[in-house]
């Protein structure tokens, strides 16, 4: 029987059409897509922390309202990131004990300070810039949930990516020391933003699996090559520098070529000793912690409405 629903499994797959969470699924395709989504739905909510710590220091209530509005969005795009994983059958208590524990992976970009105003600027433009690029194709996975929920978190992402690099574009209008501010956090930021899309192809262990099965549509080299396309014209108008001396236009190929990336930097981020580790993980389990009142108060209600209905 199983053989059966193998078959039936393959033939929706090969046909491009989704897996629904009721629909026979192999063991591996579920492992891998808990996997990839409870990391995804993980640096969705710690990556409110970088930026969090903005939020009192904006420099304007415009910006102000902005950035939390931000900030906010990142906090739902992981609960409704997490919900889709649940549709997998693993608990969010599961998942968030991961995370706390410090097993779980989440993106590697999230783990770098943001010393000036500057860097919510560049995490907007470059950070979720990339991340939109990660994610539009995910809006076409195979699991139905997932891509479900992408098409919202990518019209959300795109907003995240606009306000950025407008506020760059004002930064850059400013003083000189502004315009040094922005150029400082684009050093910093852009080479951890190539890597953000994980591992060259021929180090990706998940790749080839994950795009025979229709999760990823795109390989990680070719995201990031269509990033680099798409950023360099956009460094141009703002006047910015990229912290390349390789990066440039190859007339061949029709596309940039770009410098080698750190991946042994890499690799100690992933592995929990980059320089804010450690920072983050205390801080998300230190909210965790403060939260259990509600988390208490919660099912106590739950508890009484349930009873009352039952009169
Ligand atoms: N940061 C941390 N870990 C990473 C990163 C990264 N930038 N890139 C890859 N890895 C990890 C993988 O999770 C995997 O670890 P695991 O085997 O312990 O699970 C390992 O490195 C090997 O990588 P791949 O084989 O390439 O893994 P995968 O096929 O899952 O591809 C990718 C990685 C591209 C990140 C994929 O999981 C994905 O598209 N995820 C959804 C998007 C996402 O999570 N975005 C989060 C950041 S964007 C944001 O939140 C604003």
């Amino acid at each position: 029987e199983d053989a059966a629903h193998q078959a039936r499994f393959d033939a929706r797959i090969d046909a491009d059409g989704r897996i629904e969470p009721r629909d026979w699924m192999p063991a591996a395709y579920r492992k891998t897509l808990v996997r990839q989504i409870s990391q995804h739905a993980h640096s969705e909510i710690v990556g409110m922390l970088p930026e969090g710590n903005w939020i009192s220091r904006a420099p304007s209530l415009k910006r102000k309202a902005i950035l939390l509005a931000k900030v906010q969005d990142e906090g739902g795009h992981g609960l409704y990131l997490y919900s889709a994983a649940e549709t997998l059958g693993t608990s969010r208590a599961e998942m968030l004990d991961g995370l706390h524990s410090g097993r779980a992976k989440y993106s590697s970009i999230f783990n770098y300070p943001t010393l000036s105003w500057a860097d919510v600027g560049v995490i907007g433009w470059l950070v979720d810039g990339a991340a939109i690029m990660n994610q539009i194709p995910l809006c076409r996975c195979s699991y139905g949930p997932y891509a479900r929920a992408m098409v919202r978190v990518c019209k959300e992402e795109s907003f995240h990516q606009r306000q950025g690099y407008e506020s760059l574009l004002v930064q850059m209008q400013g003083t000189q020391a502004q315009r040094d501010m922005v150029q400082d956090a684009v050093n910093r930021y852009w080479w951890k933003c190539l890597a953000m899309f994980g591992p060259p192809d021929a180090d990706s262990p998940h790749s080839g699996q994950a795009m025979r099965w229709g999760i990823k549509r795109f390989s990680n080299d070719d995201l990031r090559q269509k990033f680099v396309d798409a950023t360099v014209p956009q460094a141009r108008v703002l006047g910015v520098t990229l912290p390349d001396p390789d990066l440039k236009w190859n007339e061949a190929r029709g596309q940039h070529d770009y410098g080698a990336i750190d991946w042994d930097e890499f690799w100690q981020v992933v592995n929990g000793h980059g320089p804010m580790n450690r920072e983050r993980l205390a801080t998300r389990v230190k909210a965790h912690e403060d939260g259990a009142w509600v988390r208490e108060a919660a099912a106590a209600h739950a508890v009484k409405q349930a009873q009352r209905n039952l009169k």
